[in-house]
């Protein structure tokens, strides 16, 4: 059983990005966290970061051949925008959690809407990079109780 790790546009500038927003901490470093996290929990992870809509929609619906158990998005500032990711997401059916680092709730009106959360086992934001962590608890504590 695997878990997807999905990452929206701009998340490759992790690091550098606002940090008051989004942190120090670079993708890769978070990344190779939740990997060592589920490989503990006996799981196998994989993770992608793009900017590019068609790139997240079409790795959706690879998860309907590839094994994918659990979708673990955040889908940075397509989560404000994209009917299309989420269209993918309703048609593969694969359960996800979405996880924002900053609280999208604390920040401009536009942010405070999101095409996902509906559709969503749950929603984690403003916990910063820990919000993946304790996503990743979740969803193997989900995928164990289904074994
Ligand atoms: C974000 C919040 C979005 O509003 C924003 O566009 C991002 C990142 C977050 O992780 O806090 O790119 O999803």
């Amino acid at each position: 059983l695997k878990i997807l790790v999905l990452h929206g546009p701009n998340l490759n500038l992790l690091g550098v990005r606002e940090p008051a927003h989004y942190g120090r901490e670079t993708l890769d470093a978070i990344n190779q966290r939740l990997s060592e996290q589920a490989q503990a929990a006996g799981f196998a992870l994989e993770a992608l970061q793009s900017n590019a809509e068609h790139v997240l929609i079409e790795r959706v619906h690879q998860t309907l051949h590839d094994g994918t158990a659990f979708i673990l998005i955040n889908p940075a500032a397509f989560t404000h925008t994209s009917v299309a990711l989420r269209d993918a997401l309703a048609g593969v059916k694969v359960p996800f959690i979405e996880i924002h680092l900053s609280n999208v709730h604390a920040r401009e009106p536009f942010r405070q809407h999101s095409y996902f959360s509906d559709l969503a086992v749950g929603v984690i934001c403003g916990l910063g990079a820990h919000g993946y962590e304790l996503a990743l608890a979740h969803a193997v504590k989900q995928l164990a109780a289904r074994n």
